[in-house]
């Protein structure tokens, strides 16, 4: 590929499955191109990334695709899970599921602003599916879960013999729930009025008010109920019916309380919503597989296949999904639910009631600190600081370039100063551990203040920033071209989608169990880390850790008791009274001294400090961590980067 073809579209990269003899696409290939489908988007190169050659004919033939050896994708791309897209620059890359497919929407409603259909797709307040999936247990359950889900069945679909996976089943339990959509008293009173009217109907003598627009053979397949008009008016841009008559004053005096509640009509709520666009393709593979295998098995999914058939409503989603090979109108699993079905074979409770809520749950909270603080001392376990090795060591920050410089935002003078110097404490610790060569992530790297930083100073290192959020790290890549930097790469992802070698991780203010994550994520790459954590209090919304983390402390304390610690970590703000905050930095030192002994048990040397001036922040602290080595300090650049190659 010459450096012209790249200028000219972005690239997408997609992942083909290889493990068996046929290679086939992935689901979330599949679900990609359902999308670009969908918008029929074009504004993509795409690359089907496979060691042979995949089979062409199920691509959408609007699609400018070719074929890519793994070996040859670019190095940003190769370090991310697919898929990906790598914009003109070659510089920023977007990666993971949700981050593409949101990036696909905006691309298209770029290049045609008139598409609501599309701009609908991102739900109220353009939300859906930006969530990251540590924090939001809906986007777990649809980017991941159910297309996981889904592909383990397909390896094997005999297997599973009426064993229906956790994720469908909370999916099916989740479709049956009635919904709340903002602003939805309006439906509701419209709701409420048909049913009075359609009372009125039934019962004799009653005035008959023959509604001749729904006519009775159509609604047995999809039920014309005030939901469904309401999701599919808002696709066609067409208001819903508002109440016009007499019986408005009637039906407007009627509590909220009391209004019928709504029926979730797509996997969201009532609209169509990029949720229900990853889940089509994972679903109608899903069905077709139970079909040809235990087809008995469908009766237990009324929700699911009443869903599957209320998205092919949809306009547009038939075309888009003919166009990708998917013949939805060929598989009909509208069965028609008797009452005996319903009532036998509505799925079983989940094992463990999965809640879906948005994880905000606070402890209940009794009595300080302070006996927990005490049991911990009376084991022995007190908060230590290490010394800091380069205290007053500062960035030359008067001959910087602007672009380095905090000031330049629209940062009050004050907190301008306070980063600069937390700055100042985590590259000197970079600076330290660096040797020509390494690359050093920074993970949740927001607008890019310490990776450009770290990229200015250490030319011969490449630097990578990685940042959930789009606007961060579109801010921080304006701010690195202004500064002709050579040595910097950008990739918008969950760092769950990062995967590629790196020797250092450095993280400023990593919020709750970010930190722990982006510590996970230097264990397992034998990379060092200086990490200042942040919002402990945030830790104990944790899906994947448990706390205490290292034996010394789930020895001494519980979960509970240590919870405590992490709620009092945070109480170190300047405007509390000094006694307050010296208890809050002493929990705080005592969190991350657990966290220390935790990544001590993988082969690290740990410290944690104080940031200097402690002034710099009221979250204060730095854990250092160097992998051990048999031998000296740590293995060579050299040697590592031929690890990384092979
Ligand atoms: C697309 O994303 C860019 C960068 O975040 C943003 O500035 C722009 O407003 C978005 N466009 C649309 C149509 O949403
Ligand atoms: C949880 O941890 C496992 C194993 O380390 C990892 O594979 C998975 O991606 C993690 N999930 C989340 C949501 O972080
Ligand atoms: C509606 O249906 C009724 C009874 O079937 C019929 O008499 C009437 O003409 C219809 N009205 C319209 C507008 O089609
Ligand atoms: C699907 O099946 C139902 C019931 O068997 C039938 O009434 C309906 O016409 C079918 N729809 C399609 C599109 O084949």
């Amino acid at each position: 590929m010459t450096q012209a073809q790249k200028q000219q579209k972005p690239s997408l990269y997609l992942e083909v499955c290889c493990q068996s003899e046929e290679p086939r696409l992935s689901l979330k290939t599949s679900i990609v191109l359902f999308l670009l489908s969908y918008c029929e988007c074009k504004c993509f190169k795409a690359f089907l990334v496979s060691s042979r050659p995949p089979d062409h004919r199920k691509l959408p033939e609007f699609l400018d695709v070719s074929a890519s050896q793994p070996e040859d994708l670019p190095q940003l791309v190769k370090g991310c899970r697919l898929p990906a897209v790598l914009d003109e620059t070659g510089r920023l890359c977007r990666a993971g599921l949700a981050v593409v497919l949101r990036h696909i929407i905006n691309k298209t409603l770029e290049v045609d602003p008139s598409r609501n259909d599309v701009q609908a797709l991102l739900g109220f307040k353009k939300t859906c599916l930006k969530a990251c999936a540590e924090v939001s247990k809906w986007t777990r359950l649809c980017e991941i879960g159910i297309p996981s889900a889904v592909e383990e069945h397909l390896q094997n679909p005999t297997n599973q013999y009426q064993q229906l996976p956790l994720f469908i089943l909370t999916l099916e339990q989740r479709l049956a729930e009635p919904v709340k959509v903002h602003n939805d008293d309006k439906i509701r009173r419209q709701k409420l009025h048909e049913q009075r009217q359609n009372e009125k109907n039934d019962s004799p003598g009653g005035k008959v008010h023959v509604d001749n627009e729904s006519q009775p053979g159509q609604s047995a397949q999809v039920p014309d109920t005030v939901e469904l008009r309401a999701a599919l008016a808002k696709l066609s841009v067409e208001p819903v019916p508002a109440l016009t008559t007499r019986e408005n004053s009637e039906i407007r005096k009627v509590k909220t309380t009391a209004l019928p509640p709504l029926e979730r009509v797509f996997a969201e709520g009532l609209y169509f919503t990029l949720t229900d666009v990853v889940l089509l393709p994972c679903i109608y593979q899903y069905l077709c597989s139970l079909q040809d295998h235990t087809a008995c098995t469908l009766r237990r999914l009324p929700h699911l296949r009443q869903w599957y058939s209320r998205v092919q409503e949809v306009p547009g989603v038939l075309r888009a999904a003919k166009a990708c090979g998917m013949t939805l109108s060929i598989a009909n699993f509208s069965m028609t639910r008797t009452l005996e079905e319903s009532v036998e074979d509505n799925p079983t409770t989940l094992p463990e009631q999965e809640q879906h809520q948005e994880m905000t749950t606070e402890l209940p909270f009794v009595g300080g600190p302070r006996p927990t603080l005490t049991k911990l001392k009376e084991n022995g376990i007190e908060a230590v600081f290490a010394p800091h090795p380069r205290p007053g060591w500062t960035l030359p920050w008067d001959n910087l370039p602007g672009a380095i410089n905090p000031a330049e935002g629209k940062m009050s003078n004050i907190r301008a100063v306070r980063k600069r110097q937390q700055l100042n404490n985590l590259v000197a610790m970079v600076i330290d551990l660096a040797r020509p060569g390494y690359t050093i992530v920074d993970f949740c790297s927001g607008t890019g203040h310490v990776g450009i930083a770290l990229a200015h100073m250490l030319p011969d290192c490449q630097v990578i920033l990685i940042e959930n959020k789009e606007e961060s790290l579109v801010r921080a890549q304006s701010r690195s071209t202004e500064l002709d930097l050579k040595n910097i790469g950008f990739i918008q992802a969950n760092l769950d989608y990062f995967i590629g070698p790196f020797h250092i991780g450095v993280a400023l203010h990593a919020c709750g169990v970010a930190t722990d994550m982006v510590m996970e994520h230097c264990i397992q790459a034998r990379a060092a880390f200086v990490i200042s954590p942040c919002c402990y209090g945030f830790i104990q919304n944790a899906v994947n850790f448990t706390f205490p983390k290292s034996k010394g402390f789930q020895e001494t304390l519980t979960n509970k008791e240590h919870m405590i610690l992490c709620r009092f970590a945070d109480q170190t703000a300047v405007q509390l009274p000094p006694e307050r905050r010296c208890i809050g930095k002493q929990c705080m030192g005592l969190v991350d001294l657990d966290r220390s002994w935790a990544a001590e048990t993988h082969g690290y040397s740990v410290q944690v400090m104080t940031m200097e001036p402690e002034s710099c922040s009221p979250k204060n602290n730095m854990l250092v961590g160097r992998p051990k080595q048999k031998s000296g300090l740590e293995i060579s650049a050299n040697q590592k980067e031929a690890v990384a190659q092979n």
